[in-house]
């Protein structure tokens, strides 16, 4: 009898609490939100520091002084990633039969609690690289605010150096993407002189460094999701306060991240009126490190019109 009580006191408990908790599931119509159509392209092993050399890439001096990747790239990358995928300077270990780039189009929403990222792509024949056994293509995304420039003009080539694991100068262990500011210097060979703990720390809580999210994912299961950090190496955070749903239908991934807004520390806050610079990557064909398609940098923002990718409000 004590125990019949005590179940129906739970039920009474659980239907006060459901009656009181705000929808939980969201629905919402995605082909009401207007999305932005990118093209992303096989990097091959061009980094930072051959961006920023005149003798390596006719574009070094002009984005050093004024103009970002985009405003040179957008439109060539088809052909940038043509060219790169198949060259055998640029890459040492070309996968035969990849494409050089893959279109994707990326929407983006909030409500008063989170943002909703959806990217969908189709990957086209992908070539088995057997590289990643765990997922056969993953989706990710890089963002930072406007206080990091390199992000903010470079989008992800702000993380990816000469000296990282799978680039011309990198050791084979895991030196990962880092950001500049997180070096004391960094020459045409990349950033060996990593700053103090002391400096690192400052930095970081200024919030000069970038995040990013990841879904690894295998047709028919559920995708896995990481987060974490680009600073002065790549730092996974143990709980993902990221979430991820995904399909593959009709030869087309469709993968939607849920984030909260403020997911507290050391998540960025996303806030209304502040300007972000995304970039996205995508593996494709069980491939990992440098061994993807990458998109030049676009902005993001909520309430702001001049964000490159619209942020619909949800109700
Ligand atoms: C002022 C215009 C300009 C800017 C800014 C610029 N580039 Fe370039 N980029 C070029 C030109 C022109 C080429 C082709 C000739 C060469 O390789 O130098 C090129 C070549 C490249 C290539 C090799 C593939 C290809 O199509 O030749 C990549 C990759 C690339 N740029 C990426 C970037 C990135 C990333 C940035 C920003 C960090 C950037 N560029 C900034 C003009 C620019």
């Amino acid at each position: 009898m004590k125990n019949f009580r005590g179940w129906i006191n739970a039920a009474v408990l659980l239907a006060i609490v459901l009656a009181a908790t705000p929808r939980l599931v969201y629905a919402l119509d995605w082909t009401k939100v207007p999305g932005r159509n990118i093209t992303l392209f096989y990097p091959a092993q061009m980094s930072w520091e051959i961006m920023l050399s005149q003798a390596q890439h006719t574009g070094a001096n002009r984005f050093k002084r004024d103009k970002t990747c985009r405003q040179c790239h957008e439109g060539e990358e088809v052909a940038s990633g043509r060219l790169m995928v198949a060259d055998k300077v640029l890459e040492p270990a070309p996968i035969a039969g990849k494409a050089g780039a893959v279109a994707a189009s990326v929407q983006m929403a909030h409500d008063a609690e989170n943002l909703y990222v959806r990217v969908a792509f189709a990957p086209g024949t992908q070539p088995d690289a057997k590289q990643d056994p765990k997922f056969e293509a993953k989706v990710a995304l890089m963002f930072s605010g406007a206080n990091i420039p390199e992000v903010a003009r470079g989008g992800c080539y702000a993380a990816c150096h000469i000296d990282s694991t799978s680039m011309p100068l990198g050791d084979k262990t895991d030196k990962t993407m880092y950001l500049p500011a997180s070096r004391g210097m960094i020459t045409r060979n990349g950033g060996d002189f990593v700053r103090p703990p002391f400096q690192l720390e400052a930095l970081r809580a200024q919030g000069k460094f970038a995040e990013y999210w990841q879904a690894g994912l295998n047709a028919g299961a559920k995708p896995v999701v990481t987060a974490g950090s680009v600073f002065e190496k790549r730092t996974e955070y143990p709980a993902p306060a990221v979430s991820a749903t995904a399909t593959f239908e009709k030869d087309t991934w469709t993968v939607t991240f849920t984030r909260k807004l403020a997911a507290g520390a050391p998540y960025k806050d996303i806030t209304a009126g502040s300007l972000y610079t995304v970039g996205f990557a995508i593996h494709t064909g069980h491939t990992h490190q440098r061994f993807h398609y990458v998109s030049l940098e676009n902005t993001f923002g909520i309430d702001l019109d001049l964000s490159d990718i619209p942020v619909v409000t949800a109700h």
